[in-house]
């Protein structure tokens, strides 16, 4: 019985550690490359040589949440792309963007539970290579970022896996959208001040005005 137990357990822990796969152990042969910026309606080309600066302020270029974007191309050498496969594209922050954030943390030891691409923002891509444009979403912090590139190969029972990658060189400066204007910090305290007040008028009226209309 102990034996069985034990037979369970080991095929458990088995079963967890072949299951999470460390990112050193993904290849990485893709290439991205960003091919040009739009920064306050303008087109700006890489930045070259690639900046690899990380830290806010660092002299990448900055693009604004909301408005700006940035267009890459991406590529993988033909040998690891598979029938089936495609490419998925992810914003990244930067290690120093990262830091010390646990809701942004990396996982190397198991990258499908790293959380340092939140932004997702292409799939189904062509291989082996194709260009996508990230439009830098409202809700982003003051951040550097890079762009991975995730190629998908379909497995024998019909499901994809990350089987290989590539990142861009070039960080770039993310800056969030001004903080809500004054007047609108105002309007939203008065809500919130006066929105039981109006909670129960529109109950009241429910229940004893509609009733008698
Ligand atoms: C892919 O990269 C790995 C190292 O990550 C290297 O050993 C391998 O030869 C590369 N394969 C191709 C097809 O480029
Ligand atoms: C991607 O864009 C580059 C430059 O903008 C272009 O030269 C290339 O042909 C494009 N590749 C694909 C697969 O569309």
């Amino acid at each position: 019985m102990a034996s069985l137990a034990l037979q369970l357990c080991a095929f458990a822990a088995l079963t967890v550690l072949a299951s999470a796969i460390p990112i050193s152990k993904v290849p990485m042969n893709g290439t991205v490359m960003v091919t040009s910026l739009m920064m306050g309606g303008q087109k700006s080309p890489a930045p070259s040589p690639p900046c690899t600066a990380m830290d806010l302020g660092g002299g990448c270029p900055v693009l604004q949440a909301a408005e700006d974007s940035v267009s890459v191309s991406y590529s993988f050498p033909a040998a690891v792309v598979k029938p089936g496969s495609y490419v998925s594209l992810t914003a990244c922050y930067s290690a120093t963007s990262s830091y010390d954030r646990a809701w942004r943390k990396p996982n190397p030891n198991d990258f499908t539970k790293s959380k340092d691409c939140p932004y997702k923002f292409a799939t189904k891509l062509p291989v082996p290579s194709g260009n996508a444009t990230w439009h830098v979403p409202e809700k982003i912090p003051d951040s550097t970022i890079f762009i991975r590139a995730w190629l998908w190969n379909q497995q024998p029972d019909g499901t994809f896996k990350q089987a290989n990658f590539g990142r861009t060189k070039t960080y770039l400066e993310i800056k969030k959208i001004n903080d809500i204007p004054t007047s609108m910090k105002g309007a939203v305290i008065a809500c919130c001040l006066f929105s039981p007040i109006m909670v129960a008028a529109i109950m009241c009226y429910e229940k004893y005005v509609k009733k008698n209309i």
